[in-house]
């Protein structure tokens, strides 16, 4: 069972190691204080409304694990905190369950304990250029009971896996067969290299409404990938991983990038999230929604209470950020940061810069 093998792999190596790239440029992301707000912060909304469920702020665990009995107990523990708090969170690549049905209750255990909680199913890009459809698509979501379901892009992880799935050629033909098939919203992620322009256009153009930026700067698969391939003594393949560890677009670019390319998509920035600051910095860029990935991990490792008060004081420091940017709810925060240095060089260089700035303008 290589699957669930290698899930545990990537479990262990990025609970114990050194696994970001640090590199989201959100350093030049600055938030503008408004010193008279006209606002009282207790009538600030921090509610969002996300694919027909209500979240308290505008926060998910993006999808991680799931396959093996300690993948259970996190997914566990992050359903039974969301589901409290009033959050969303995604389950990881349901492949393993896909091929070996015995193992779904590694993911069902999600909706079991989060039963109201906005819930994402996940399969990756590769499947689907091999053949996964709408047949594999409906297990995953019917799964979990998913609100949605995220297809993850990795080449960058697949590109450095010893027994990586590279072959990418076809993947826009397939999902616009499967588009209008899915009866839920397909959300296109990326899983810590960020998206870009163009692969949004061309996403948006055959109907996708909703994207998961996951831009560099956080958990870095090639990085996680390097761990393996020394363990596993392939050194050449470790040390290219190595030269490219902080390959990608840096999650502020990104942001950027997904929201000019689809003004009217929804979008979750993510990647390298760590601090409510962070947050409310992809909010002001045009995300609607931040979501966050290893510091749940980590925190659901050492128990439900730690989580907690993790996305508790995400929770706050969004609520703060609203009323100290004069917003009365989340849209209102959008274009209430400056972005430069290198953040704008790249924006205006790729040519992105005036669509950005429409783009992230409130609605
Ligand atoms: C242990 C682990 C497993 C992951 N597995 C998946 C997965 O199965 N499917 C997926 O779409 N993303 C997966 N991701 C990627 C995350 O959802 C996220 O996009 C990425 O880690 C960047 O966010 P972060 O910097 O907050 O960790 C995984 C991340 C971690 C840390």
């Amino acid at each position: 069972m290589q699957t669930p093998n290698r899930k545990l792999d990537h479990l262990r190596i990025t609970l114990i190691e050194d696994v970001e790239a640090g590199n989201t440029w959100l350093e030049y992301v600055r938030m503008i204080h408004r010193a008279v707000p006209e606002l009282n912060a207790e009538k600030v909304d921090t509610e969002v409304k996300i694919f027909g469920k209500k979240l308290k702020a505008p926060i998910i665990v993006t999808g991680m694990t799931g396959g093996n009995e300690h993948a259970a107990k996190i997914n566990a523990i992050i359903a039974e905190v969301v589901e409290e708090l009033g959050l969303g969170m995604g389950v990881g690549s349901q492949r393993a369950a896909i091929e070996h049905p015995e193992l779904a209750w590694t993911f069902r255990i999600a909706r079991e304990r989060a039963p109201n909680a906005l819930i994402i199913a996940n399969l990756g890009a590769p499947q689907i250029v091999k053949g996964y459809g709408i047949e594999e698509i409906k297990k995953a979501i019917e799964m979990v009971d998913a609100d949605a379901i995220a297809i993850h892009l990795n080449t960058a992880q697949e590109a450095f896996q010893p027994e990586g799935d590279v072959d990418f050629e076809g993947l826009i033909d397939k999902l616009s067969k499967l588009i209008d098939k899915v009866d839920k919203p397909i959300i296109i992620k990326e899983t810590g290299a960020g998206l870009d322009y163009d692969s949004v256009k061309m996403l948006r153009e055959i109907g996708v409404k909703a994207f998961d930026v996951s831009g560099s700067g956080g958990t870095s698969w090639v990085k996680v990938e390097m761990y393996r391939a020394r363990e596993k003594g392939q050194e050449v393949l470790a040390t290219v991983a190595k030269w490219l560890e902080s390959w990608g677009i840096p999650t502020a670019a990104s942001v950027i990038e997904t929201r000019a390319a689809a003004p009217d998509a929804l979008v979750i920035g993510s990647g390298g999230i760590r601090t409510g600051l962070d947050a409310l910095k992809v909010l002001a860029l045009g995300a609607d929604l931040a979501g966050i990935a290893l510091p749940a991990l980590r925190a659901a490792y050492r128990g439900k209470e730690e989580l907690e008060k993790y996305l508790k004081a995400m929770m706050l420091a969004i609520r703060a950020g609203l009323f100290l940017t004069a917003s009365k709810n989340v849209k209102e925060v959008r274009g209430k940061a400056i972005i430069f240095g290198p953040l704008k060089e790249w924006a205006v260089e790729r040519g992105v810069y005036e669509e950005w700035l429409k783009a992230r303008r409130p609605f």
